[in-house]
């Protein structure tokens, strides 16, 4: 049913203490301070916003509500059919020349012969540049005006939208749950709508909002099970007919706990120990490492053992001799879900116990000959 869509662009340049100066805005009046309003039309769209003013003009018949103000007339560019709604209103918030993504505030439908105010609570923060995109989509099915006026840039805080306080960047590791905690001011109303937004436009709804006192509280959401294609951007919105509320975009990354590439390295075997080496200088996944555990059990049993390693050689004691034993590493790295799975094993036997130094006396190509003087010497 929609045809046609057009932008007109707001250009907001913050400097390092805020806003500077008067708050700045259009209000379209003959003689108004041009200077202070900075706007463009959309290049990528279908018609222009139509600057009407009803003075002088003989359209100041019409029902259209007197002033000087942007409009579209639904009738010149989508024709007519049976309905309710001339089309949408939608604005846009877009960070540093970014995607679009979705509109913070929409409203469609018949809103009566009657100006309505909204507030837009936009989180900026130095040295990003913002643009407010306010686009109009005409509809078939009616005919009648979508219209804008007295577009205002203040700052000091929205009385209607709740403002977010900054959203920090945020790290899992990969297959835990991300916590994205928005704190905003304001009340919200019970007709809220709390969005988590990614960049590319996908949105998760709020799982709880929980208030702080009278004047503060907290969107929760949660992405269960991340995976490295969600590291992304992402921002919080606060969606109600009054107006919205516009955080800051913040980085999610998702890391993968590390695991070591390479086996570790044999230094030497007794009958009772293995000397090794952990060789975990080549690593699959993220840094830092903050821990290092070496799982090892005896190739013939199920159950393996884990022990915490603080150096880069380490000896297991207490094997078997003449035992066939597989040793992995373990890497973790910080957060929750941060340690990796092991790293290949090494494979390798502990020596033939004996009466004398079996060190000695099981230094033999072949495997089969030590078992046999072993279970000899052992009888
Ligand atoms: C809107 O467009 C229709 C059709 O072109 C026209 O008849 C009407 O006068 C226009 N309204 C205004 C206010 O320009
Ligand atoms: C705003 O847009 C969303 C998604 O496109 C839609 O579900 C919602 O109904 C719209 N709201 C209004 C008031 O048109
Ligand atoms: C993630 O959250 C779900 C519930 O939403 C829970 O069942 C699951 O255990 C959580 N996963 C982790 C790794 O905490």
């Amino acid at each position: 049913m929609n045809t046609c869509a057009f932008l007109l662009i707001l250009a907001v340049h913050i400097h390092a203490d805020g806003i500077e100066g008067p708050t700045a805005g259009c209000t379209f009046d003959e003689g108004s301070d041009p200077s202070l309003c900075e706007y463009s039309q959309g290049d990528d769209d279908d018609f222009d916003w139509q600057l009407f003013r009803s003075q002088g003009t003989s359209h100041a018949s019409t029902d259209l509500i007197r002033g000087s103000y942007l409009m579209v007339n639904s009738s010149q560019h989508a024709p007519a059919a049976t309905g309710h709604s001339p089309g949408a209103l939608r604005v846009y918030v877009r960070v540093n020349g970014g995607v679009l993504g979705l509109p913070v505030w929409n409203v469609s439908g018949s809103h009566g012969h009657q100006w309505h105010q909204v507030e837009l609570a936009v989180s900026m923060f130095w040295p990003n540049e913002y643009q407010i995109l306010l686009e109009a989509i005409v509809s078939k099915e009616r005919h009648g005006y979508i219209a804008i006026d007295d577009i205002m840039i203040l700052n000091y805080p929205c009385y209607k939208a709740p403002h977010f306080s900054r959203l920090g960047d945020m790290e899992v590791n990969v297959g835990q749950n991300a916590s994205f905690q928005c704190v905003a001011s304001g009340r919200p109303s019970e007709t809220e709508t709390f969005l988590l937004e990614r960049h590319n436009g996908k949105v998760t709804t709020s799982t709880s909002v929980k208030h702080l006192n009278y004047r503060r509280f907290v969107a929760s959401f949660q992405l269960d099970n991340v995976q490295k294609p969600e590291q992304d951007l992402y921002r919080c919105v606060a969606l109600s007919p009054r107006g919205a509320g516009v955080s800051n975009f913040a980085e999610l990354l998702v890391k993968v706990p590390p695991s070591p590439i390479a086996p570790p390295q044999l230094l030497r075997a007794g009958s009772t120990y293995l000397i090794i080496q952990l060789n975990t200088n080549s690593i699959l996944g993220d840094g830092p490492i903050i821990r290092r555990e070496i799982e090892f059990r005896a190739s013939h049993l199920p159950f393996s053992e884990i022990n915490g390693v603080n150096m880069v050689t380490y000896k297991l004691w207490h094997l078997d001799p003449d035992t066939e034993y597989q040793v992995s590493v373990m890497l973790t790295r910080p957060g929750e879900g941060g340690t990796g799975p092991p790293g290949p094993p090494l494979i390798s036997r502990t020596k033939c116990a004996g009466e004398w130094s079996s060190e000695s006396y099981c230094i033999s190509p072949r495997r089969s000959s030590c078992n046999t003087l072993c279970s000899f010497r052992t009888v």
